[in-house]
């Protein structure tokens, strides 16, 4: 189990070596994505929420970016009433996680 689990974490950081975001894993976040993709939509579709055209895409950020506008809703920084409140629940590794998950769909189709 333990070296299965840092097999995959090793290739996932192979993938994702070009990012800086730091010791964000994909795989973590594929339980907590479940909070975003009724509004963000499955990275790279579109989704048939009418609304879907003014969520902003995910899939495709820099994971430092994503990590960066979380923070900043988190802060205050920047603020919307859904994303601060789902912000806020976040920690640092989950917003690692999610920009880790949401970057690495980058070649998949924007
Ligand atoms: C209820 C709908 C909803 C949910 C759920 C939601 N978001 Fe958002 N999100 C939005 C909207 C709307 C915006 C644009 C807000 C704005 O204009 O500041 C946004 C903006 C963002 C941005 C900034 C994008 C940019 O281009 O600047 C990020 C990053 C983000 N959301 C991540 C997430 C993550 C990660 C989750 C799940 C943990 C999530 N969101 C869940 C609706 C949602």
């Amino acid at each position: 189990m333990k070296t299965m689990h840092l097999l995959a974490c090793a290739a996932l950081a192979g993938a994702l070596a070009a990012s800086h975001a730091a010791e964000g894993n994909p795989e973590a976040a594929k339980g907590k994505i479940s909070m975003c993709a009724g509004c963000h939509g499955i990275p790279g579709y579109r989704t048939t929420f009418p609304e879907v055209y003014h969520v902003p895409k995910l899939g495709g950020q820099h994971p430092a970016y994503i990590v960066k506008a979380l923070t900043a809703y988190k802060n205050g920084e920047r603020s919307h009433p859904t994303m601060t409140g789902i912000a806020a629940s976040l920690s640092e590794q989950d917003m690692a996680d999610l920009a880790a998950y949401y970057g690495a769909k980058q070649e998949g189709g924007k």
